[in-house]
Order: structure tokens, then sequence, then C-alpha cells
């Protein structure tokens, strides 16, 4: 998938491992914010495939974003970053396209996120997720055994409330 920028085209590809470096630098400065949760290299490594890179003409890492999968009609859009350098260009945009994209492909039919940004993904069709009706009871039950954080953030759990504090949590279907 291809745009073209202000100043030249990005070019949004599935990340190499050679890309954790940049991912990492991606999200560093975010997390010293407190609006991404940085992560060991490793985790970055055995998350690879559910990533997506934004590139510059050069080739250079410009942004960022996954597809984590979380049961079998729902997934997260996680560490969707843009380097600051290229925000409001449409990087981020096309990154979550892509993603979304993926989640059609991949036969997930909900896309929940866990944002400041509210605006950006109600423009791309996220509502603001009032309750835990998103799941049925069962469902809950079965996902409240995962040790992931992004899914203990799904479920609004106590456990990761000082790191979530003031996100807005929102969900969009996707079709296939
Ligand atoms: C959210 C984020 C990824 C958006 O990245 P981005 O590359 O700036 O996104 P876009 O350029 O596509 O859109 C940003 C704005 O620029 C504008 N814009 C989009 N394309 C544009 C273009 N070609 N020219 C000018 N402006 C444009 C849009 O109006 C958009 O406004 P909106 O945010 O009110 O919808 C970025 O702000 C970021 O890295 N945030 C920190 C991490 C984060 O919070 N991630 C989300 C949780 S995982």
């Amino acid at each position: 998938m291809t745009l073209t920028a202000q100043t030249a085209p990005v070019t949004v590809r599935r990340a190499r491992t050679s890309d954790v470096q940049y991912i990492r630098e991606l999200v560093a400065p975010l997390a010293d914010e407190r609006v991404l949760i940085a992560k060991e290299a490793v985790a970055y490594y055995e998350g690879l495939q559910e990533f997506r890179i934004a590139q510059d003409a050069e080739g250079n890492v410009i942004g960022c974003g996954a597809l984590h999968v979380m049961w079998e009609d729902l997934a997260e859009v996680r560490t969707l970053a843009t380097h600051r350098d290229w925000r409001g260009r449409g990087v981020g945009h096309l990154l979550l396209e892509q993603l979304l994209a993926d989640a059609v492909e991949i036969g997930v039919s909900r896309v929940f996120c866990l944002t400041f940004e509210v605006d950006f993904f109600q423009r791309h069709g996220f509502e603001v997720m009032e309750n835990q009706s998103a799941v049925d009871p069962q469902v809950y039950s079965e996902l409240l055994r995962s040790q992931d954080e992004g899914v203990a953030e799904f479920l609004d759990l106590a456990r990761v409330k000082p790191n979530t504090l003031g996100n807005t949590r929102m969900i969009r279907t996707v079709r296939g």
C-alpha cells in the first residue's frame, strides 16, 4: 500500500526482524509519556508477525502498528505510532487501514483499541465502548485466563488501570 505524502511516497509493509530496534525507538518516547506501554525486545520479536511498518522513500521506518488477535471475532490495534516528524500526513491512516484489512483477511469482525487519540479513531469508524457488552459472559470468562496485558486492558481489569489511566476504550466492526 502506497500514498504520496507531502514530500515523498510512504509504503506500508510487513515487519521484519530488523525493524524491532526501530519499533522500540518509536515506542520509547511515547512510553515515557505513558501513551504506549514499552515491552521487552523479546516481546516484539515474538509478536513480529502482527506488525506492519510504514517506511519513507529511503526505507526509513516512520511508523508502526500491530493487530493482536484476542478471540475468534475480536482483535486489538496496538502500538500504532507515527514518528513525530511525520504526524498529520496520513501515515497513521495508512497503517490503520492496513491493520483493518488484515483483520478482515484473518476473519476478525471487531477491532478494539485503547487510546488517547479518540478523534483519530472516531474518524476511522471506532466508537467509545460504554461497557463490556462487546463480549458475552462465556467469552469474558475465557479471556480472563489470558496473561496478555492488552487483553487485561480490554477487560478493564484493575491490575492494568495504573498504566491505562485516562485512555479511552474504543471498538468498531469490520466486514469481509
Ligand atoms: C495516532 C497516530 C498514530 C496518528 O498518526 P498520524 O500519522 O499523525 O495520523 P494521520 O496523519 O493519518 O492523521 C492525523 C491527522 O492528520 C490529518 N491528516 C491525515 N492525512 C493527512 C494528509 N495527507 N495531509 C494533512 N493532514 C492529514 C487528519 O485529519 C488527522 O486528523 P485526526 O487525528 O483528527 O483524525 C499518532 O498521533 C501517534 O503516533 N500517536 C501516539 C501513539 C498512540 O496514541 N497510538 C494509538 C494507540 S495504539
